[in-house]
């Protein structure tokens, strides 16, 4: 359990957090992509991880996606520390590190029966800007959401 006395930081993921991550990601998702995160476990800036005295409880993947634009690939907290402000956490950390490169926007997409995460992107300040028909494996739309950064 996170509590108030436990300090909650936002780091750039090493190449021992792989395991961690692949875990969070099996728990959070039908369709999860672990050799994506494998690959790229401490290899790039764009993975970040929320750690606790627990352990890691969540991370964040992001990307470029042209001069000025980044996208959201992944974002997953484990369920046992939802709804404790750590993907917000997470979400600002990727901010952080995109301003410093210079990016502008950055964009997602979000299954549109993903009403959680939507939640927390329009808390975060993303608009809505469109709809991505069949855009899941599995056939489900895909709303695309931006901000600017
Ligand atoms: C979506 C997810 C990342 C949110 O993580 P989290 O750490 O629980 O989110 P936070 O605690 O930072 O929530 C911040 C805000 O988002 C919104 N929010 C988050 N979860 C919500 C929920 N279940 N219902 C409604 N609003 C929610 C709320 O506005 C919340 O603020 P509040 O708690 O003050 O009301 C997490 O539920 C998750 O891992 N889900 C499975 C994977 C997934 O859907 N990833 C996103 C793919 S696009």
């Amino acid at each position: 359990m996170l509590t108030q006395s436990m300090r909650l930081r936002v780091r750039r993921a090493r190449p021992h957090d792989a395991e961690r991550v692949v875990e969070i990601e099996r728990d959070c998702f039908t369709n999860p992509n672990p050799a994506l995160l494998l690959h790229v476990c401490g290899r790039v800036d764009g993975l970040l991880v929320a750690e606790a005295d627990d352990g890691i409880l969540g991370y964040v993947l992001f990307t470029p996606s042209s001069a000025h634009r980044a996208r959201v690939m992944s974002l997953a907290v484990s369920p046992r520390y939802r709804r404790m402000g750590v993907a917000k956490r997470l979400m600002r950390g990727s901010f952080d590190v995109l301003r410093e490169r210079g990016f502008r926007k950055v964009g997602l997409e979000v299954r549109v029966s993903n009403t959680p995460a939507q939640s927390l992107y329009e808390d975060l300040g993303f608009v809505l800007t469109g709809v991505d028909e069949g855009y899941y494996e599995d056939g489900e739309d895909a709303y695309l959401m931006e901000k600017s950064l």
